[in-house]
């Protein structure tokens, strides 16, 4: 049976995924959600309060995750909702649930545990629910599905602006350190171990003889 490793999803990553879930009337609704991998079946996500998706999860306890980089999907179910062509419908075997068509691979998530909770962040206190789910049904499209994690793309932008250290002063280099305290805060996110380091080892290069 095919599990998160053999769509290559690690361990304690965190991936940016379009969850799928049905809204009251049967249509369905897509968002763009970041999935951490729990293990090799069981997947964490942090839903912020107010969204459709955490409102149809807490109705319908499954969700479906999809995998794919279509910046179009994205860019579309941010901003509206997908129109009606992308979703693949299901029957039985996905509990009625919709998958995106297209997708390098897809799965049905179960939910087996969802807890209301209240943090402070950097905007102020956060309202949101933690989901643990258990993987159910994946289906992969492609042989190698490699899955969007934003740790590789912020060490090359951190390696761009590094390169350009010498060349900024001023107001441009207080852009480019708080660009960079973000981009470290983000890869130690959603990184693995090797993103860390190598985002460690820019930080200590950016930071050199300030
Ligand atoms: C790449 C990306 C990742 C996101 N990850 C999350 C997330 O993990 N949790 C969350 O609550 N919102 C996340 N969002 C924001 C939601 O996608 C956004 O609020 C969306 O409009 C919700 O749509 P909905 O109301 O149809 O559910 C993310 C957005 C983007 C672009």
């Amino acid at each position: 049976m095919l599990d998160l490793h053999s769509i290559n999803m690690r361990r304690g990553m965190l991936y940016e995924t379009i969850i799928t879930t049905i809204n009251p009337d049967k249509t369905p609704n897509a968002a763009p959600i970041g999935v951490i991998c729990k293990d090799k079946d069981e997947i964490v996500v942090y839903l912020h309060e107010g969204s459709r998706t955490i409102k149809n999860i807490k109705n319908n306890r499954a969700f479906v995750v999809n995998i794919l980089k279509d910046p179009l999907v994205f860019v579309e179910s941010t901003m509206g909702n997908l129109s009606p062509e992308h979703f693949l419908e299901f029957n039985d075997e996905f509990n009625d649930n919709y998958a995106i068509q297209g997708s390098d691979a897809y799965f049905l998530a179960k939910v087996y545990d969802l807890k209301d909770i209240e943090r402070k962040d950097q905007f102020g206190i956060d309202k949101s629910s933690i989901i643990r789910a258990d993987v159910d049904e994946i289906v992969k499209n492609k042989d190698c599905v490699e899955p969007l994690n934003r740790a590789m793309y912020g060490v090359v932008e951190a390696l761009v602006y590094l390169t350009r250290k010498d060349m900024v002063s001023g107001e441009t280099e207080k852009l480019y350190n708080l660009r960079m305290k973000e981009i470290s805060r983000i890869v130690n996110k959603v990184g693995a171990r090797e993103h860390k380091e190598a985002i460690k080892k820019v930080m200590t290069a950016w930071n050199e003889d300030k």
